[in-house]
């Protein structure tokens, strides 16, 4: 049962694809305060999920979250804001379940159990916004599909029924990919292919940084760097191997750009209130934005894609589209002449800091995204105002582009920054992780949040982007990647290289990368059917054991699909964890892609040794785990090869779907 509200005069984010009738007044759960502020009373037993990729835990009591799309890649558990804004909650406890989407571009706060305990508080930054209210609806819910929802999964169901059916990405997307901000040539890039050709390791795309583009430009090819760049893509799709470019949402101001000199021409950029187009500086320098929220701007930028289209490319991936700002012209201008008025005085304690904040200071700097506009809807409105959606808009371009270019196959699309409705046209990866024992929870954690939200084609940077990656960490993150549908490899310039065959144990990072291609008719499968169904991929414990407060409170293992659970080990110098299984399950424990041990386990803890070569998979009661033959690409998998692995008595016959879409 759904319900929606209407507070002020919302701004349409179109990210509900359903015509759903008004109600009056206010959700009947939701108290109201002052000042916009709604507050929701919590019992002691309430969980709350959601926020998608957020910091914290599954269970978001406790802390303080800004919907607010930020590029800060220090995601400590301090921090209230990351890249994204997904403003799904979904609140529960032995008495009721609620959903709650507070639909509106501009900052949220959710205040959860942070400033009272038992208090969750919501504060859209204006009172204006659409607020939806979803109560489970176990009518009829039970399809041959879809199956049967528990409260929990029919407050999901409902709300990603109205925002829409999920990105579907190609079959090689399920594949492993290898990325590094510091690839400079074509050179380097054949060299990481040869490298995995050698150690025998699968491997089905290599990503391109910014450095393959002619000085940070979107839509251009550095020639010096990578000639006849049409070739090289094509010789390296010989090996059934696909390169990933990254697009910046900023263009570069140069005449003679095309890119430039058309959106200026067109007017595409976006602009400052005096009309002249908003100056911003990025990776290339000095920038305009796109006006993405303009269709004609959309339809512009999204035709360039054609550009590495046509050059053979199949997948890009969507950066610094919060939009990540370095600094603005008159932000900079300020920025040194307040420097200037520190000359020759005696910085003390107050001053010192000051000073030294002011560099800091200008880069993502709130008052410079109020000092531009968009053409929303026949509206000029301010950039605060829209600033949750820029991404969206931006990844939406290129997904309306591909629909018109490319309807009869799939291109891979991820993006960094993104609002809910933004899961129709890309999926996500969730950043600049650290390489951290504590980010590889936190990855384990964001998952479900995620998939809640519609981005079901998600991951993170497996190692960690920034700081240095050490051999066990790789091996245990590849040990939870493995079940991510975005499996990447990515790091930042300036720190080790963490590319598997750099690594002592090569072969046993060989062995759990094989495993997930192992696994791929299983993951392909449960991905399509979550998409089709809109239900979740990954999922807590609690959407099915909801009575078991134990497996409710569990945090750190994850239902992948409906027949397995996983229970990663993500502390350092672990030999293993304890396990807490709500039902028997059949212990599978794999060497590589070697299933090794098969084992009958009771209900309760357990103390699972793990040895880092190896990973343990939880079969659930009367389910079924299909597995290929690993190869070395996707496109050379079997799947019609498949052997399975049961557990107990059957409940039905395992539901495998296959289609033939997915190879692009
Ligand atoms: C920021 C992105 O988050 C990161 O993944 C990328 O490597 C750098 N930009 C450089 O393009």
């Amino acid at each position: 049962m759904i319900k929606k509200y209407k507070l002020g005069e919302p701004i349409e984010t179109e990210s509900v694809v359903d015509d759903i009738e008004l109600t009056s007044g206010i959700p009947q759960g939701l108290v109201s305060g002052a000042e916009c502020t709604f507050c929701i009373e919590m019992s002691e037993d309430t969980r709350v999920y959601g926020l998608g990729e957020t910091v914290r835990g599954i269970n978001k009591r406790g802390w303080r979250y800004i919907s607010n799309c930020t590029d800060d890649s220090i995601h400590t558990e301090s921090k209230n804001s990351l890249y994204a804004a997904h403003n799904f909650l979904l609140i529960w406890n032995k008495n009721s379940t609620v959903g709650y989407y507070i639909d509106t571009p501009e900052k949220v706060e959710f205040d959860i159990g942070y400033s009272e305990s038992d208090k969750l508080f919501i504060r859209p930054e204006s009172p204006n916004a659409y607020i939806y209210e979803i109560t489970p609806d176990l009518s009829g819910n039970t399809s041959e599909e879809c199956g049967t929802d528990s409260p929990l999964a029919s407050v999901v169901r409902q709300f990603r029924h109205i925002i829409g059916k999920s990105y579907i990405p190609p079959l090689f997307a399920f594949g492993y990919g290898q990325s590094r901000w510091g690839y400079k040539s074509r050179e380097d890039i054949l060299s990481v292919i040869t490298e995995y050709e050698d150690a025998d390791i699968p491997l089905d795309s290599v990503y391109l940084d910014i450095d393959y583009m002619d000085a940070f430009k979107d839509f251009t090819i550095n020639e010096s760097a990578y000639p006849n760049f049409e070739d090289f893509v094509k010789s390296v799709k010989e090996k059934n191997i696909h390169l990933i470019p990254i697009i910046d949402a900023g263009v570069k101001i140069e005449d003679g750009y095309d890119v430039y000199e058309e959106g200026i021409k067109n007017d595409h950029f976006c602009k400052k209130e005096d009309g002249t187009p908003f100056v911003a500086a990025v990776w290339p320098g000095r920038v305009h934005f796109p006006d993405f929220f303009k269709p004609e701007t959309r339809e512009w930028f999204g035709e360039k894609y054609s550009f590495l289209l046509d050059k053979g490319i199949d997948g890009f991936w969507n950066d610094m589209n919060e939009p990540a700002i370095f600094y603005s012209e008159d932000g900079l201008r300020e920025a040194f002449d307040k420097i200037r008025s520190f000359e020759g005085k005696n910085l003390d304690i107050n001053s010192f800091f000051e000073f030294a904040g002011i560099i800091d200071s200008i880069k993502n700097s709130p008052k410079d995204y109020k000092s531009f506009y968009h053409e929303y809807k026949g509206k000029k409105i301010r950039h605060d105002k829209l600033h949750n959606l820029y991404g969206y808009m931006m990844t939406r371009a290129a997904g309306e582009a591909f629909e018109k270019l490319c309807s009869d196959r799939r291109i891979l699309m991820f993006s960094r920054a993104s609002y809910i409705g933004m899961h129709r046209y890309g999926g996500v990866w969730t950043g600049d992780n650290q390489s951290w024992w504590s980010h590889l929870l936190l990855n384990i954690q964001q998952l479900p949040g995620l998939n809640m939200c519609g981005f079901l084609y998600s991951g993170a940077d497996t190692g960690g982007f920034g700081a240095d990656c050490t051999e066990d960490l790789l091996l245990r993150w590849l040990a939870v990647s493995i079940f991510t549908p975005l499996f990447r490899n990515h790091s930042a310039m300036g720190t080790r290289q963490q590319e598997v065959y750099r690594f002592p144990h090569k072969d046993w990072m060989r062995g759990i990368i094989r495993l997930r291609y192992a696994l791929i008719p299983y993951l392909y499968s449960e991905f399509m059917k979550a998409a089709l169904c809109e239900d979740m991929l990954i999922r807590p414990l609690s959407f099915v054991y909801m009575d078991d407060e134990r497996a409710c409170d569990t945090e750190d293992q994850l239902l992948i699909g409906d027949s397995i659970m996983i229970a990663p080990v993500y502390t350092q110098n672990a030999a293993g964890r304890t396990v807490y299984l709500p039902e028997p399950m059949n212990m599978l424990r794999f060497d590589g892609d070697r299933l090794i041990e098969e084992k009958e386990l009771p209900p309760g803890d357990h103390y699972i040794s793990i040895p880092l070569k190896e990973v343990v998979i939880f079969l659930r009661n009367g389910h079924v785990l299909p597995l290929t033959k690993p190869a070395n690409t996707t496109a050379e998998l079997d799947l019609n090869d498949v052997t399975y692995v049961c557990y107990g008595a059957l409940e039905d016959s395992y539901k495998w779907y296959r289609d033939e879409n997915a190879h692009p």
